[in-house]
């Protein structure tokens, strides 16, 4: 599917930039994939993906904090 029909960025390529860290917002987006903001009508699709992904980072992150630091499966009582 394409996201931004301006700029022909694709969902794919637009979610692999948008799963890196650093991209907070979705101008970030745009500026990984060496383009910027045409008409406009893809930012609220863009912002979509960019939250969709931060909140499934953020969730992925909290799981793995709430592990714990020792494994106890592997823990031997003497
Ligand atoms: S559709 Fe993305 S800038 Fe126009």
């Amino acid at each position: 599917m394409i996201v931004c029909v301006c700029n022909a960025l694709r969902e794919r390529d637009c979610r692999e930039a948008a799963g890196m860290p650093e991209v907070r917002r979705a101008g970030c987006v745009y500026r990984r994939l060496n383009c910027r903001v045409r008409c406009g009508a893809c930012v609220a699709t863009m912002k979509a993906i960019v939250d969709e992904l931060r909140d499934e980072r953020a969730a992925r992150q909290m799981s793995r904090s709430e592990e714990p630091l020792v494994d106890t499966t592997q823990v031997q009582v003497e």
